[in-house]
């Protein structure tokens, strides 16, 4: 058996659950197995969910936290699921992030994002992308999450892992990274699972650091 059997075996099988347990994609399981290891959801949570289309997350987010409010937000068409809010739309505009905080009305226990660019196979352009929908995520974070509350983003690993892990390692009290079974062997995707956020307090002479912490790993120009 090789290596390469043995991924896509691995791959075949979660394909193969999903479709059993009705869950629209194998990215389920990542946060099924997030969760099971590092306990993000809580009875009641609410839950904001970015990059979310088609909809295997807001799922599990709706399983685990049960009455508890779940919205997600993608570019891509989203198909209703019970008791889940969606929202059309793009998070680096200025619009749809107002439109999010205005549906959501009020401070989320959880944030997540499984936000991807689209690859083009350039490993190093990939990996900034990824890390600018990132910062727009923490963006996200910084205006919806409560105090105390939890984060989970996914990355493509690459040089500008550090700034990314550093700006939530400003904002929380506990930084773990992970790349779950469900993940292809073969891909660059990490989990930065966050909890314990210390809050967003404009008063904060840190204040300033956020910001230019997040402005540092926004990387404009060469993306597109
Ligand atoms: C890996 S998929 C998410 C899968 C999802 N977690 C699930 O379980 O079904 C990544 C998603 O990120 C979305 N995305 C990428 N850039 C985005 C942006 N700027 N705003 C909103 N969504 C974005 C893509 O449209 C894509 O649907």
């Amino acid at each position: 058996m090789t290596k390469r059997w043995l991924a896509e075996h691995k791959q075949e099988k979660y394909y193969r659950l999903a479709k059993k347990l009705d869950y629209r994609s194998r990215a389920s399981f990542k946060l099924i197995q997030i969760d099971d290891r590092f306990g993000i959801f809580e009875e009641g949570d609410s839950v904001v969910d970015l990059g979310a289309s088609p909809g295997g997350w807001l799922q599990v987010a709706k399983e685990r936290v049960g009455g508890g409010k779940v919205i997600g937000v993608d570019l891509r068409p989203i198909r209703p699921i019970d008791g889940v809010i969606t929202i059309l739309g793009d998070i680096t505009d200025k619009g749809t992030m107002n439109e999010l905080l205005e549906r959501f009305g009020g401070k989320a226990d959880v944030v997540l994002s499984d936000m991807a660019p689209n690859v083009g196979g350039h490993y190093s352009t990939d990996h900034a992308r990824s890390v600018h929908l990132c910062s727009y995520a923490v963006n996200v974070a910084d205006h919806v999450l409560k105090k105390n509350g939890k984060m989970v983003v996914k990355v493509f690993m690459g040089d500008m892992f550090p700034d990314v892990k550093d700006s939530l390692d400003i904002r929380f009290r506990s930084v773990k990274v992970h790349s779950p079974d469900a993940t292809r062997s073969t891909s660059s995707e990490v989990y930065v699972i966050a909890k314990g956020f210390r809050g967003h307090r404009p008063e904060d002479a840190d204040d300033d650091k956020r910001e230019i912490k997040t402005a540092e790993f926004t990387v404009k120009g060469d993306l597109e």
